[in-house]
């Protein structure tokens, strides 16, 4: 890195402690005023002891006796001066500490919020490791500074009243402090010039270290089956040796510099002295006035490293506010209307019209593939729609629609003709239900995980959400029934426990329109049109409760549920109809169909001679057999 531009990165660093200052105004003034008043001690400290040894050790000296009087005062002084500054400390660093972690948790929560916030596309562009680097070490990083620099504050104000100390004492000491203050700062810029390249790199490779590890635990099962632990652990310890090394980089050029800052201050004491015993010799100063300077640049010689701390650390906080910016100003997020659909209004009538959407391609350069085009179909209320088609034919796509994960590019889909645009958020997430292709379970009890903290969701509501569910079986048999824990990821259930308690909390919220991905694949094909056939009667029983029901299925007794199947090919509805009419007139239908069928038949009779899965809650397990 160039000078010139570690100049730009100290100025860039210098606005982003401006800005911590004006948003967390009053408690930088406290540890400021802290600061400052331990400056003030610490001079006023120097000219006491100056005065004790000028007025009282050395006539005390000369005369043969003490004076107790006003040595006591001078105790007293000492102690006083001494209270004031642990005063002082104490209030800069509890300012410091309240500032740091303050803006550290405020940021905290705004990355955290705006990940939330970003659009699918967004998330998918972004590896989950940097995802919580950003929120965990740029965050730190970003605010490092922020301990030491109040202290620093209080420091320039110290150095400019020993200046004015020392031109106010004699000419020749203010000399020396104006060769060794300017020495040291600029010993302390270009130190931190120097460190600046070291500790950006130093903080990309800890994101580059988190992600890795991140990465090889959550893939700790292929990492594990495929054999590929050795080359995984080689893969991080290089990544780790060289943020090692990129950290020794940092520690060799702070020894290096340490010292030298350290000595600084004891030159300027030296000079002081020699100076002082000629300046002496002259009459020109008192002997209170040579010691009161000599003191102050040994008491300084800490405080200045203050600057040296927070002018080394900038680079740093430079790095982590970027990459905190990155996610803070990224764009994306979906906007959302005012209107707001009664959600006791019974199913709900979905309808799609003339949709096209496209991915956005990894490079922005690309142009994306379309994905869907003139898409248009209705699910009427309180009616089971099933989406069939061949892998990669858009239909979890059309379920990311229907539930507004995306927008489309062209045309619209609309809830009882509202545009999905228009609706709140609270709106849409009461309204509308999506059971993903890849069940996700929290890791909280199963109640939580049905709950999800939604109120008005009572344990019979919970239970009638797990019995349309087929999951009142398991869930019962569970040690602590709703209260178990599941782990993390739900690791201690099966994944067809865990579908089905994924379903259960769609239920729960008492959608009006539920869309089912491929939601019960590991379910047993039984089950699977067992609970289809319980939410349907449910919708129809009459009661005005029960939900319209967007099902991506595959198995014959699935969708031979459904009222009306659409038939999707390469992104385009290319049929529609009821089971049997589509199996009577679309040949494709008919091959995917069939050969499902088989893939299931072969499933199943493998399943048969293999030994039963081994399920970690064994209680869970006799019910599962059961079925
Ligand atoms: N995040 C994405 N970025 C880019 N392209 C994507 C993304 N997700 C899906 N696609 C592409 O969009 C197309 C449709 O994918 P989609 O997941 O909707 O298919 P699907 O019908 O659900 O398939 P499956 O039966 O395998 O679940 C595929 O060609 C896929 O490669
Ligand atoms: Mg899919």
């Amino acid at each position: 890195m160039s000078s010139r531009t570690s100049t730009a990165v100290l100025a860039r660093g210098l606005r982003v402690l401006g800005r911590a200052i004006r948003e967390q105004p009053r408690i930088f003034t406290v540890a400021v005023a802290g600061s400052v008043l331990f400056g003030a001690m610490v001079i006023g400290s120097a000219y006491v002891i100056g005065a004790v040894v000028g007025d009282v050790v050395v006539p005390s000296i000369a005369r043969g006796s003490v004076e107790t009087g006003v040595l006591a005062l001078a105790a007293a002084a000492l102690f006083g001066i001494s209270l004031l500054r642990v005063v002082g400390i104490f209030g800069r660093r509890l300012g410091a500490g309240y500032m740091q972690y303050r803006l550290q948790a405020s940021y905290r929560r705004r990355v955290t919020r705006r990940y939330l916030d970003l659009p699918l596309s967004w998330h998918q562009r972004h590896a989950t490791g940097t995802l919580l680097s950003n929120a965990n070490s740029d965050v730190e990083a970003a605010w490092y500074p922020i301990a030491p620099l109040p202290f620093a504050v209080g420091t320039l104000v110290m150095v400019a009243g020993a200046i004015v100390a020392l031109f106010a004492t004699d000419w020749a000491f203010a000399l020396v402090g104006l060769a060794v203050f300017p020495a040291l700062f600029t010993l302390n810029v270009v130190y931190s010039r120097r460190m600046a390249p070291r500790q950006a790199r130093a903080q990309q490779l800890r994101a580059e270290v988190s992600g890795i590890a991140h990465e090889s635990f959550d893939g700790a099962l292929v990492v594990k089956t495929m054999g590929r632990e050795a080359q995984e652990t080689r893969r991080f310890a290089s990544r780790a040796a060289e943020l090692r090394d990129a950290l020794i980089a940092v520690g060799r050029l702070r020894g290096l510099f340490d010292p030298l800052l350290e000595t600084l201050p004891s030159i300027g004491t030296l000079a002081v002295l020699v100076v002082g015993a000629i300046r002496l010799r002259q009459d020109a100063i008192t002997v209170a006035e040579l010691v009161s300077v000599a003191f102050l640049f040994t008491v300084l010689a800490v405080p200045v490293r203050a600057i040296g701390w927070v002018l080394a650390e900038l680079p740093r906080s430079v790095a982590g506010w970027d990459r905190v910016q990155q996610v803070l100003r990224a764009t994306g997020e979906m906007a959302y209307g005012d209107r707001v659909l009664d959600p006791a209004g019974g199913p709900a009538t979905l309808a799609f019209a003339d949709v096209s959407f496209r991915y956005e391609p990894a490079e922005a350069h690309l142009p994306g593939a379309e994905v869907l085009g003139a898409v248009t179909f209705t699910v009427p209320a309180g009616r089971t729609v099933a989406l069939v088609g061949p892998t990669g034919a858009g239909k979890s796509t059309i379920a990311a629609l229907a539930v507004r994960l995306v927008d489309p590019d062209t045309g619209t889909v609309a809830l009882d003709g509202v545009d999905l645009r228009e609706l709140t958020t609270a709106s849409l997430a009461g309204n509308v239900a999506l059971v993903a292709q890849v069940p996700f379970v929290f890791d909280d009890t199963v109640r939580g995980n049905i709950t999800l903290d939604r109120p008005g969701i009572s344990d019979d509501d919970a239970w009638a959400a797990l019995r349309l569910a087929e999951a009142d079986g398991f869930v019962a048999a569970l040690p602590d029934g709703l209260d178990t824990r599941v782990g993390e990821r739900g690791t201690s259930l099966s994944g067809g426990q865990r579908q089905r308690l994924t379903l259960a909390r769609a239920l729960a919220g008492r959608p009006r329109l539920l869309v089912l991905d491929d939601a019960t694949s590991a379910v047993d094909p039984r089950v699977e049109a067992a609970i289809l056939a319980g939410l349907r009667s449910s919708a129809t029983d009459g009661t005005g409760a029960g939900t319209s029901i967007l099902v991506v299925a595959y198995r014959r007794a699935t969708i031979a549920l459904a009222d009306e199947v659409i038939y999707v090919e390469q992104g385009r509805v290319v049929a529609r109809g009821t089971h049997a009419e589509l199996l009577a007139t679309v040949p494709g239908y008919v091959d995917l169909v069939t050969a499902y069928e088989q893939a299931e038949a072969e499933r199943e009779q493998a399943r048969t001679y293999e030994d039963p899965p081994v399920v970690p809650v064994t209680t869970g397990l006799e019910v599962e057999m059961d079925r």
